[in-house]
Order: C-alpha cells, then structure tokens, then sequence
C-alpha cells in the first residue's frame, strides 16, 4: 500500500497502478461503514483496477472551530484499516498541502444546499464540494463511493457531477448501521456511556414516523410530531433540525405525494449525528 501525503506526488504513486481507479473519499477515523465502501470499491475496481482511500479532515467544510478540534484523527490506526482492506493508495494530506495560504476558488452549490445540514452549517456544503473535486481531481478516479447516510451530500455532489460535467461515476453505498440501528458515524467515539445508549432513539423515532406514514399519516406536522415524540422524551439530546423534504429537490413538502425524506440532525453535548429515513407514497 502506498501512503502519498503531497498532492504533487500522487500522479506518480497512482501510475504504478492499474485502472479503473475507484476513490473512497473520508475523512478517516474508519468504521465498518468505511470498510463496507471499500469493499464495494474493490469489487468495482475488480482484479486490475485500484482502491484509493483518502483520510483528510478536511478543515473548509467545519462551521464550527471545536468540532474541527474535536474531530477524531487516529491516523496509525486508519492506516492499518486501509492496509487490511487491501487499500492500493492511501491519501492522507495535512491541510496545507491542500490549501494554498491565498486560495481563493472554491465550488459552491446553490440550490440542494439551502435546507437541512446546509441551512444549518453555512458554507459546509461548499467545502465538501470544494475537496470532493479536488480529490476527483488529484486520484484521476473513473468511480468513487459515498453513504447514503450523508444523504444531501450525496445529492450535492451528484449536483456538482452533472453541472460541471465532472468524468466520475458516483456510487453511493446504504447505510451501515450498529446492532441496535444507530448509524455508523466517526463522531459516534465521542458519545459518552449514556448517550451511546441513547442515540438509537433517533432510528427508533424515524421508523415509528414510517409506520405512521405508511398506515396513512401524510403531513408533515403529524409525522415530526411522531418523531418529536420518541426523541422528546431523552433530556439528554437537543434537535438541531427535523425537517421533512421532497427526496429529490430537498425542498420542504406540505404533504407527501412523492418520494420523502424525513432528515433529522441531533446533538448530543457537542456531538452532532445525523439520520434519515426515505417515505415512498
Ligand atoms: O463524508 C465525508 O466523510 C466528507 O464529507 C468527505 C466526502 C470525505 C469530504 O470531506
């Protein structure tokens, strides 16, 4: 496995690999849902082609300092992960090898960006944007693979692919999840014993709204009062958003008569998690 920590080395180390490249972009502190898109990577990759993992927290798409400071690095660790995944090239930059002092371009989404995770972290979305090509760019990948957990992400970027006719396939991959439903989340480490315990409430409030919906409840207002109701009763989370979406526009819905999204952002302490679940009329 390679490791390549400077953008002008990873023409070179990809050139000793075989194609289709197929990038998995992280920002490390992998979990079994990373080790799930890697998985699928290689097997788009096939036996010639190679699995590039980028491990970058990436410091543009932060809207707050202390959840940038806070973000888990076990950099030793993730390395170890790639290299038992079987990982060809690893990116792994520090911050200012991927952004020069005076930058001034970026990439910036205008439209699926306006609700949920974006309404609430002004400029996240133009960060991710920014790296994700970036990264398209420096791995020359022909594929590369995201969660579906980080659904409006997916969404943006998919937006970004077509709107400036970026050549890579984006694969998106469903979501991994812990025994008792909690989505897989590098962020998942800093809950503390008693908010692990209660962090799957947030699945449980979104699958008793699907059953709410699916035996005939389709407003928005009953259908995040169900929520409120399952996640209301912990004294130990505080809702940042609930919000129920048209699945394509991402726009808010008065009654769902075409696929949904019910999308939901929580924090715990300073621990923010995300879920959603889809609503099919
Ligand atoms: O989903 C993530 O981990 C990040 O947003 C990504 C896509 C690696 C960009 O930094």
């Amino acid at each position: 496995m390679k490791v390549v920590t400077q953008a002008s080395e990873m023409m070179a180390a990809l050139a000793e690999h075989g194609r289709p490249r197929v990038l998995v972009p992280t920002m490390g502190a992998l979990h079994q849902g990373h080790l799930a898109l890697i998985h699928r990577a290689h097997v788009l990759a096939g036996t010639q082609g190679t699995v590039v993992v980028s491990l970058f927290v990436n410091p543009i798409q932060f809207d707050r300092a202390e959840d940038l400071a806070a973000y888990p690095r076990p950099q030793e660790a993730d390395l170890a992960a790639c290299r038992g995944a079987g990982v060809g090239v690893v990116f792994a930059p520090e911050a200012a090898a991927m952004y020069a002092a005076d930058r001034s371009v970026t990439v910036q989404e205008t439209q699926l960006s306006r609700s949920l995770c974006g309404a609430a972290r002004p400029g996240h979305f133009d960060g991710v944007c920014t790296v994700v090509l970036k990264l398209f760019l420096l791995s020359g990948c022909e594929m590369a693979v995201f969660g579906e957990k980080d659904f409006q992400q997916l969404a943006v970027i998919r937006r970004m692919v077509r709107d400036l006719n970026v050549p890579v396939t984006l694969i998106s991959h469903p979501t991994v999840r812990e025994a008792d439903g909690l989505a897989m989340s590098s962020r998942n480490v800093r809950l503390s014993a008693a908010q692990r315990a209660d962090a799957p409430r947030l699945r449980q409030a979104l699958l008793a709204a699907q059953a709410a919906f699916q035996a005939g409840t389709r407003t928005p207002t009953d259908l995040l009062a169900v929520v409120r109701q399952v996640i209301g009763v912990s004294g130990l989370l505080r809702v940042d958003y609930l919000s129920l979406v048209d699945a394509e526009s991402l726009e808010s819905v008065e009654r769902i008569e075409r696929p949904a999204l019910l999308a939901t952002a929580v924090f715990y302490g300073d621990v923010r998690l995300i879920d959603h679940i889809r609503l099919q009329p």
